[in-house]
């Protein structure tokens, strides 16, 4: 049997840091109204000349000497991400030039919050059936590009950053399993009304940014936690105990608290970094797991849970012994 395991983690933030308070000055709100709605403290936000591929670059680098290879090893370059540099090329060829890996594929996986974890089950597969033996897989997003600052239902949930594993096929289990949903029927509850293909015309002028309806996706998220918990469940025969950490997506520390409660995980078990981090959409998961690693909790052998939900509506969990 193949698995893929994580052979090495890697992450990046921006230097630049926006607390509650200096949002205070910006919009009609306060550090406490923020952090008791969402557990939220500060996010990191890129400088003018940092990309969503400049900072995915530094946490390929990242993760990429923790495992030990170099560009030749890459066989695969996936990125999960809603905030691409450009339309087009990918942000994947572009973080691929700068590496200086050759021929690889590379593209990106347009899932919102839950782009590493499409990501992963991708990759997971191309490793598993032999496609692939070695991949990157990066969740990175540039959120502040596509946030309202005029907005305070919105402007105070998000943040910038990038996070990234290496993936290799291995006799020795890792990805143990994968789940990814998807239902698009609740479009207009979390979106960005302006777009390529509808326009942006008058009747959209200034929708460029993020727009939702918190309650309706708040109920959501917590519905799509419970789905993922019910699979993880039968996944474990039950044995949820097997679980060491669970490292949801970082939206909000209501949810994630909701989710642990629905998956039986006290939240000393739980990685979350939403109060230092924000929402970074798809780099949420691996920014989290990579500071759990470097701070020491998250240790080789552990069984981890990740848990995605975002905007589609899109959802998945991965179970990975690390
Ligand atoms: N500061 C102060 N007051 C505010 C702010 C703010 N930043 N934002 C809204 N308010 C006000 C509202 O205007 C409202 O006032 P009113 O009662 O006078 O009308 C009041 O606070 C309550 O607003 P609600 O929207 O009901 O507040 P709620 O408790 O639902 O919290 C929140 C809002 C934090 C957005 C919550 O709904 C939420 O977390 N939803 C999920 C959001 C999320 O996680 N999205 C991303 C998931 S997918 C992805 O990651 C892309």
């Amino acid at each position: 049997m193949i698995y893929a395991r994580i052979a090495g983690t890697g992450s990046f933030l921006p230097e630049k840091v926006v607390t509650n308070k200096d949002l205070e000055k910006l919009i009609d709100t306060t550090d406490e109204w923020i952090q008791e709605r969402t557990g939220i403290k500060r996010r990191h936000i890129v400088a003018d000349d940092e990309t969503t591929s400049s900072i995915g670059l530094e946490a390929a680098k990242r993760a990429m000497s923790d495992a030990g290879v170099g560009p030749k090893d890459i066989d695969l370059i996936v990125v999960g991400t809603a905030t691409p540099d450009k339309i087009f090329p990918s942000t994947a060829c572009i973080i691929q030039r700068q590496l200086g890996v050759k021929n690889s594929p590379a593209f990106d996986v347009h899932a919102a919050c839950s782009g590493f974890v499409y990501g992963l089950d991708l990759a997971n597969r191309y490793i598993q059936t032999g496609g692939a033996k070695t991949v990157l897989v990066i969740g990175a997003e540039t959120l502040s590009r596509i946030t309202n600052w005029d907005d305070r239902s919105t402007a105070v949930l998000f943040g910038d950053g990038a996070g990234c594993v290496v993936l290799q096929s291995s006799d020795e289990p890792g990805i143990l399993a994968t789940h990814i949903h998807a239902d698009g029927q609740y479009e207009e509850l979390l979106h960005v009304p302006n777009g390529i293909s509808v326009g942006f015309d008058q009747t959209r002028a200034g929708r460029s940014y993020i727009e939702m309806n918190g309650n309706a996706v708040f109920r959501r998220a917590v519905a799509a936690f419970d789905n993922i918990a019910r699979e993880t469940i039968a996944d474990l025969d039950g044995d949820l105990g097997d679980i060491d950490w669970f490292v949801p997506h970082q939206a909000n520390m209501r949810i994630i608290k909701a989710a642990a409660k629905k998956l039986g995980m006290p939240m000393e078990r739980v990685i979350a970094t939403v109060d230092e981090h924000a929402n970074t959409s798809g780099a949420s998961i691996p920014l989290a797991l990579d500071l759990a690693v470097r701070d020491g909790r998250i240790k080789r052998g552990d069984t981890l849970m990740f848990a995605a939900f975002g905007a589609g509506f899109t959802w998945g969990s991965a179970m990975v012994k690390y």
